[in-house]
């Protein structure tokens, strides 16, 4: 008897496991199956915690047309879909829609990425954006409070140099002013409805916003005249050379006290040049996207040429899509505009504080043009003799000495 109760006893434990293969075996390799393919509660609350869910199992369920019963039938029929699969095929792109509107994107009726879309703009990109700005604020702040205003060496010498011309000068504050007004209105455009609404209501706002759109659009114009401008007037001077390198060993000068050689513009001066150039150049490039909707479809090309070098995701981003609605390509020229418009945004700030209040006798060359002589030898000590040696070359006979 007792060796029949330990070999009962036996089966029983070796049973346990090898039921539980049995049922892993037997579990369904689709965890909706149980929903007959539908959403399951977990993908429900997979969306109520933020998460990310799959959707590519909803994507082909748009309804089988063949399926659908005789409109004959007793009660008739609705067709081969029913309401949920319809909705299902219109935010996937699958339904098949016709329109009499010839303009792009017409017979798109549902765009899936726009909530991610919205819920970027309203959230991260705010965010993130205002505190990239308050943080440089605050890092100048520290760095005027550490460092002081940087000073001329010597002293002012009371005698000046002509360092940018009527022509350059123009070009500078065409390019400065306009920046700034785009920089505003772009501003108020992002953060008007949460920044400005509850302290002076609809009606006010309104106006503020039309007027901001208005000034947006047709200034960038400006901006971009500018832009060229600037680049033919000062390209020459910022092709970076072995001396920048030197600039940089020596913290520019602007970091310690020493003076490092330099032409007409420094190596930082040429990074805000480039910076001004390339990132100036993508936010127009971006902006006329936006000014003329679906006209310039530049994202699902770029990313293509990506994956062509390889690159099949980006950090932040996640995986290159391979192909973009024409609303999705109008979100993508938003988001890019504006990111990069903060990342330049925050450099001119930085440049703003450096050519005003940040070194002494430094804003004159953009105000007047002439800029005293020993702020020049001290700042741009090489660009000072080329200017030197043409003026004697020009004048063999005269005096080097600069027109006081
Ligand atoms: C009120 C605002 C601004 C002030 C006070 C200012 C001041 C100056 C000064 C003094 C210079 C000449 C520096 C030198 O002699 O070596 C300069 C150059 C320059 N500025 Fe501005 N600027 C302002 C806004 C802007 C804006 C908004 C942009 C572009 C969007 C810009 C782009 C440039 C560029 C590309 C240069 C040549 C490179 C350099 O000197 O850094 N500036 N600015």
């Amino acid at each position: 008897m007792f060796r029949w109760i330990c070999l009962v006893l036996c089966l029983c434990v070796l049973a346990v496991p090898t039921a539980a293969v049995a049922q892993e075996a037997e579990a369904p390799a689709d965890p909706r199956a149980e929903t007959g393919g539908a959403t399951t509660l977990e993908d429900i609350l997979r969306r109520q915690r933020g998460e990310d869910v799959d959707l590519e199992f909803r994507r082909e369920r748009t309804g089988d047309p063949e399926g659908a019963a005789a409109t004959t039938d007793p009660l008739g029929t609705l067709g081969g879909a029913s309401d949920p699969e319809l909705w299902r095929a219109l935010r996937f792109g699958e339904a098949d829609i016709t329109s009499q509107v010839r303009a792009p994107g017409a017979t798109l009726l549902v765009q899936d990425s726009g909530m991610a879309w919205l819920e970027f703009r309203e959230g991260p990109l705010r965010v993130w954006g205002g505190y990239f700005l308050l943080g440089v604020l605050g890092f100048l702040a520290v760095f005027f409070l550490l460092r002081g205003r940087i000073k001329i060496g010597e002293g002012r010498a009371g005698i000046t140099i002509l360092r940018f011309n009527f022509i350059e000068r123009f070009s500078h504050w065409l390019l400065a002013g306009s920046f700034i007004l785009l920089g505003i209105t772009g501003l108020i455009t992002l953060f008007g409805r949460k920044g400005l609404i509850p302290f002076i209501g609809h009606e006010a706002y309104a106006t503020i916003a039309l007027a901001s759109k208005w000034v947006h659009n047709n200034v960038s114009w400006a901006f971009m005249l500018a832009l060229v401008m600037v680049f033919v007037l000062w390209v020459i001077h910022n092709i970076p050379s072995r001396l920048d390198l030197v600039w940089f060993a020596k913290g520019g000068g602007i970091i310690g006290s020493g003076h490092p050689p330099a032409k007409k513009f420094n190596a930082g001066q040429k990074i805000i040049f480039w910076s001004v150039i390339i990132l100036g150049g993508s936010i127009s490039a971006s902006g006329l996207a936006l000014l003329f909707p679906f006209e310039l479809n530049m994202f699902a090309a770029t990313f293509d040429k990506m994956r062509g070098l390889g690159i099949t995701e980006l950090p932040l981003y996640g995986p290159l899509p391979e192909t973009l609605t024409p609303h999705g390509e109008m979100q993508h020229a938003q988001i890019w505009h504006a990111v990069v418009s903060f990342v330049l945004m925050g450099i001119i700030v930085a440049h703003i504080y450096i050519g005003s209040l940040g070194m002494e006798g430094a804003y004159d060359a953009m105000g007047s043009g002439e800029v005293d002589l020993n702020w020049a030898r001290e700042h741009h000590s090489l660009w000072v003799e080329e200017v030197e040696a043409a003026k004697t070359s020009a004048n063999p006979g005269s005096d080097a000495t600069p027109a006081e």
